[in-house]
This record gives C-alpha cells, sequence and structure tokens, in this order.
C-alpha cells in the first residue's frame, strides 16, 4: 500500500468499526456515501480555495423619473457565469449585480443595486476584504442630474437632460492603498485592442478583458462571448464560445496571472 501511495494512488480506507468477525479496529469498507464525497473532493479543482472574489455584473439603471431610467442591453450573463466559475473553484464570491432577468449563482453572496451610485457604495462597502475584483457591469459613464418625484409629463416639445459623470467603480478600487487584484472588462465597437490597452494602463488594472460588441453574436444579451485577455506583457485570445465556458477559461488565467504576481 505504501508502493501504491508513493505513486501517488489515493488510498481510500480503511474505516475503523466493528468488522463481520466480531473484533473491532480498522478493516471496514467505508461507507459508499463516503467514498463518493472523497472521490469527488480528488477532482475537485481548489485553485481559489480560502480567496475572495467580487465581480459585478449587469447594467445599472440612472431614474429620470418614478417609472423611466438610462440603462443599457447588458443581461448579467457573463459576470454571473465568471461568479459561478469562481465559486466551482473554491472562491468566495460577493457578486454586486445591477438589475437582471437571470437567475442569480446559488452559492455567491449577492448584493443588488440599482445605479452606479449605489453599485459603487455597496463595492467600496466590503472591497478592502477582497482578494481579487472583476469588473464585469456595463455601468453608466453618467446619469441624470435630477430625478423628478414624479413622472414626467409630455408637455413640451422638446426636452433636454442635464446629465452628470458617474463614479468609475473599477479605477477607484485599483487606485486604493492596498488594492485587489484588478480585472477590467472593455466593451469596445471598434480598434478593440488598443481601446483596451489605454485602459489597462489608465485605470491601472492587472488584466483587461476585451470583448468586440455592437454585432449580434457576441456582447451583451448574448449567450456567447470572445475575449480577448490583455496584461501588460501577454495577449491571450479566447474564441467565441458559451459563455460559461468562457468564464472557467478566464477564472483560470486570473487565478493563475493573481498566483504570479
Ligand atoms: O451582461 P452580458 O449581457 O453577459 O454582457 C457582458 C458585457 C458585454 C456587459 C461584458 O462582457 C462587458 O464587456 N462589460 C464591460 C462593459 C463596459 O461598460 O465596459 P466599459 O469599457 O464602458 O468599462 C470599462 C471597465 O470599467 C469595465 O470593467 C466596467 O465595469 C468598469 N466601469 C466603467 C464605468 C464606471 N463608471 N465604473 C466601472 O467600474
Amino acid at each position: 500500500m505504501s508502493t501504491l501511495a508513493s505513486r501517488g494512488v489515493h488510498i481510500l480506507g480503511p474505516d475503523a468499526g466493528e468488522q463481520a468477525c466480531g473484533e473491532v479496529g480498522l478493516g471496514r469498507m467505508l461507507q459508499p456515501a463516503d467514498i463518493a464525497a472523497r472521490v469527488g473532493a480528488l477532482f475537485q479543482n481548489t485553485t481559489l480555495t480560502g480567496k475572495r472574489v467580487m465581480i459585478t455584473a449587469g447594467p445599472t439603471w440612472e431614474a429620470l423619473d418614478p417609472v423611466r431610467g438610462i440603462t443599457n442591453h447588458s443581461s448579467g450573463m457573463m459576470g454571473y457565469a465568471l461568479a459561478q466559475a469562481a465559486i466551482e473553484v473554491g472562491a468566495a464570491v460577493t457578486l454586486v449585480t445591477g438589475p437582471t432577468h437571470i437567475d442569480q449563482p446559488p452559492r455567491a453572496k449577492t448584493v443588488d443595486v440599482i445605479s452606479a451610485l449605489d453599485m459603487h457604495a455597496a463595492v467600496m462597502n466590503s472591497i478592502d476584504q477582497q482578494d481579487i475584483f472583476i469588473a464585469v457591469a456595463a455601468v453608466a459613464d453618467y446619469r441624470p442630474i435630477d430625478t423628478a418625484s414624479e413622472k414626467i409629463k409630455k408637455n413640451a416639445e422638446q426636452m433636454t437632460i442635464t446629465m452628470i459623470k458617474n463614479p468609475d467603480i473599477l479605477a477607484d478600487v485599483a487606485n486604493l492603498q492596498k488594492p485587489p487584484f484588478c480585472v477590467g472588462f472593455a466593451a469596445e465597437t471598434n480598434d478593440l485592442l488598443d481601446y483596451a490597452r489605454g485602459k489597462l494602463e489608465r485605470k491601472k488594472l492587472d488584466l483587461i478583458a476585451a470583448n468586440h460588441v455592437g454585432g449580434s453574436e457576441t456582447g451583451f444579451g448574448t449567450p456567447d462571448n470572445a475575449i480577448t485577455l490583455t496584461s501588460q506583457n501577454n495577449v491571450i485570445e479566447l474564441p467565441k464560445q458559451n459563455k460559461n465556458a468562457l468564464a472557467r477559461t478566464l477564472i483560470a488565467e486570473i487565478a493563475k496571472a493573481y498566483t504570479e504576481k
């Protein structure tokens, strides 16, 4: 048995207890459920066990009045898939999500928010406890400067909405004195790599996942996505695939880069 163990063979049991012959001690087979659990544990990927990962996901909603607002087509799928993939490799995940219509990953701690300001506050509230921050949310860059308390009436032929800039959540996190490992997303319709590299440097990120949006096959609201994952000295192309499969590869790459940092 020790030879097998020295060759890397995992040996389960024996269990201790009353034997068929009446003696008590080591020699019993493990209970089948126990065997199943231990085999399952051997196959579990524990790359991020003990690590805390915060992910933002979905759109934000910037209210104009009690019934109308400015938002975008983010479904939350990409962010939720990343949350699930991180959970599968052992991470404790906090998911800060704007309004979506999809099921939340069951084992994530989910914080529901509406606006960019809400999302900023929720992230800043516990970012100091996180090891890795992944900003997938499509956060509104601007919000209406005023929100009407009653429904706006259509009396005028024209109306002007004055907007004010929202805080950049990812940049604020990356600028903390002790920032977590920061991963941004860049949704671009053109010059993907150039804009992504610009954001990587300007926002002081460790990694940026650039995705082509604007077409009908990848990006906002689609089941598939394609990513160019970029760091200061590496570019990895992840071709079009289902967001769940893509999320597993992304989490593996993020965990690798985090460990090497
Ligand atoms: O939700 P899905 O339908 O699955 O779609 C996924 C997605 C297309 C929304 C996602 O893959 C994606 O690309 N997310 C980033 C969208 C975006 O707004 O990118 P941006 O280039 O505007 O922002 C750059 C980065 O800064 C992002 O990480 C963003 O989360 C972050 N940011 C932006 C503005 C802001 N005020 N605060 C931020 O944290």
